[in-house]
């Protein structure tokens, strides 16, 4: 899978990194050649004798050979690398790496390094969520690093939060997945609606849902990993979207999000709405706080515009439009309705009546049914691994 491959694998001082020689087993095992660097705090934590060996390589860690006395190359290793992947990064070497600091071998060697750059965070919940560590995060990112997102989890500290180094096996999937993409969206405009909208009822209460967004997103990024470039129109939600090749507009109302998407479609080649979007709005927002009192409160509700429907009335031949079915009952044949009726080109299908699919859940179970009416279910899975199977789908119209 990775045959020759040549992956450097940067090892800072963070406990996580008696994790590594897992990552560096299963990256032989498929056919990569691997070289390591360790910082001078990472070799408290993990021996260079194991990482030789598991390796098949020597160790750098220094600019000198205390046994041959022969200067090592930052230069040459940067340059020998396909990826080099920094794990675990520390906030300490995150923060030097940004400023470009150069206090250590692995640092001259991430600042020659033409290759792409991976970067797996681990550290304490609350320096993980530090402004400074954020601040440095996104100028990583911003200069196209691939940033492990870290898991959130008991850490070393025994404190529990987020700031856990992303387990050995992911990031292998991570490395695969990054050798095997092919660019497949690049030169192509996606629009996505993802989370859901708030409908004010007076100035502090709101008719909403229980979307996060979540699926909408990772779809977003899915695309965006394959060199698409994304518009995201984004109910309030709570989590953050950072990706390069991803343009966030957040809107709040069903009419905003109707509005957005009417303007960026036109020039997109992709549509993919799966925004839980209110399908009622109060017909009146009260300018203050309604009052409490003992009698019964009528709210009088109007539908709001469908989105995907106005899509599918404009589509051009060239575009594809894609759209979701939340069903509860009568799945597929609801789903085949929406699909002909809103003229789309594929529609994806998950049951409430699924344990884990739907809203608030990090999985989901879907079946993606294209416009001849092909049905392909498929087994609960992560949102992450469900989006490329959606944007696989996408790609195979
Ligand atoms: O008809 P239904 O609302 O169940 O269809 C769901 C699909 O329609 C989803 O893709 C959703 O994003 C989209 N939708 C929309 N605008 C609405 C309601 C739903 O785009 N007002």
């Amino acid at each position: 899978m990775l045959k020759g491959k040549k992956i450097l694998i940067g090892i800072t001082g963070g406990i996580a990194a008696y994790k590594i020689p897992l990552l560096i087993r299963l990256l032989i095992k498929n056919g990569a050649e691997v070289q390591v660097i360790l910082s001078p705090s990472a070799k408290d934590f993990v021996t260079p004798l194991t990482l030789a060996t598991l390796s098949n390589n020597p160790v750098h860690s220094g600019f000198f050979d205390n046994e041959t006395g022969k200067w090592h190359s930052h230069v040459e290793l940067g340059l020998w690398a396909d990826l080099f992947v920094v794990a675990p990064a520390t906030a300490n070497s995150i923060a030097k790496m940004n400023l470009g600091i150069a206090d250590n071998y692995l640092l001259t060697v991430y600042l020659s390094a033409r290759c792409p750059v991976m970067i797996a965070p681990a550290m304490d919940l609350d320096m993980f969520k530090h402004s400074a560590t954020q601040k440095n995060l996104t100028a990583l990112r911003a200069r196209k690093h691939i940033i492990v997102e870290p898991t959130s989890g008991e850490l070393a500290s025994g404190l529990c939060g987020e700031g856990r180094m992303e387990e050995p096996d992911e990031i292998f999937k991570l490395i695969t997945s990054f050798f095997s993409k092919k660019k497949q969206f690049k030169g192509k405009k996606i629009l996505i609606s993802a989370g859901p909208t708030f409908e004010a009822i007076d100035p502090v209460r709101f008719i909403g849902n229980y979307s996060t967004g979540r699926m909408g997103i990772e779809i977003a990024k899915s695309f965006a990993n394959q060199g698409g470039e994304v518009f995201l129109v984004l109910g309030p939600t709570d989590l953050t979207v950072d990706h390069p090749m991803i343009e966030v507009f957040p809107v709040t109302t069903a009419d905003e999000m109707f509005d957005q998407c009417q303007m960026q479609f036109p020039s997109c080649d992709i549509a993919v709405m799966t925004a839980a979007v209110a399908d009622f709005k109060p017909k009146v927002k009260a300018n203050q706080k309604i009052k409490k009192t003992d009698n019964d409160l009528f709210l009088e509700l109007t539908p709001t515009p469908d989105i995907l429907k106005s899509l599918g009335q404009k589509k051009r031949d060239n575009q594809l439009l894609v759209g979701f079915a939340l069903e509860t009952n009568n799945e597929v044949e609801n789903a085949l309705i929406k699909l002909r009726s809103k003229n789309l080109d594929l529609i994806i299908l998950n049951s409430l009546s699924d344990p884990g699919a739907g809203f608030r859940h990090s999985t989901n179970k879907v079946t993606i049914i294209d416009r001849h009416e092909n049905l392909k279910t498929f087994p609960l899975k992560s949102k992450t691994e469900v989006a490329d199977d959606i944007t696989s789908a996408i790609a195979t119209l």
